[in-house]
């Protein structure tokens, strides 16, 4: 009786923990010359992984930019925590981005000049996290640390990138065409690392892709179309 009540409740409590809501966005529209997109709502959970797919030009960067909070949308609204992030102080916007937000792009914004390592370095220091060298490890680039960023290949570059943005343990990982410039199988091997962290750390991604068979690996998959957002997964 006992070990099925708390069964039950340990079913409950994982249950709840899934659900639980990281990012929600209501209504949003923007337009540049034309309009993009118009009342696009979008809920990530706990654990979730999401893939925005559609036609090259369709607004699929325009999306992110604007759940991840660079980009403010001509109308409509984001919440993380129940807080609406555009109209968060500056400081409070500042802080997210930096502590609870990571932001993989194709254009990798590392610390020319620095080693591979330093650019690690930097990201423990800011975030007041340290480096995981399993992850190093996984992403094989253990042996390119003492490098300088300028000798590296723009794959190392990328793989690089993505665990400096792990490196500070971000809540929701907002990824744009992230393994664009890398070989199938880097590719595979970087995208499961996003994966397996996702998971492991109550985290959540929206990843942004024109291919199939990555979208199909994410749980939910949406489509910009006609101005509109449909599920198709
Ligand atoms: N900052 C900007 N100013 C003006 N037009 C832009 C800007 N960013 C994107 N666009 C235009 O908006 C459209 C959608 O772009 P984008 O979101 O990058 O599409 P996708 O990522 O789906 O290929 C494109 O026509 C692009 O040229
Ligand atoms: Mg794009």
């Amino acid at each position: 009786m006992d070990n099925q009540i708390l069964e039950n409740s340990a079913t409950h409590f994982h249950n709840k923990d899934e659900l639980e809501v990281l990012l929600q966005a209501f209504k949003i529209s923007h337009n540049f010359d034309y309009p993009l997109f118009s009342n696009i709502d979008i809920t990530l959970h706990k654990k979730e992984t999401i893939a925005i797919i559609g036609s090259s030009g369709c607004g699929k960067s325009t999306l992110l930019n604007i759940l991840c909070s660079l980009l403010k949308p001509n109308s409509g609204e984001v919440f993380y925590k129940n807080k609406e992030i555009f109209t968060l102080p500056h400081k409070k916007l500042l802080e997210l981005r930096r502590d609870i937000f990571g932001i993989i792009f194709q254009a990798h914004y590392l610390f020319r000049g620095f080693s591979a390592k330093e650019n690690l370095q930097i990201a423990e220091l800011l975030n007041n996290k340290s480096i995981d060298y399993e992850l190093i490890k996984t992403l094989k680039i253990d042996h390119i640390m003492e490098q300088g960023i300028g000798e590296l290949s723009g794959g190392q570059q990328q793989r690089l990138s993505i665990a400096r943005i792990l490196t500070k343990k971000p809540k929701i990982i907002f990824a744009d065409e992230p393994t664009g410039n890398l070989d199938k199988q880097t590719a595979n091997e970087v995208m499961s690392v996003l994966f397996d962290y996702v998971k492991k750390e109550n985290a959540g991604m929206i990843l942004v892709t024109h291919e199939d068979d990555l979208a199909n690996l994410c749980d939910k998959i949406y489509k910009i179309d006609n101005l509109i957002l449909k599920r198709v997964k």
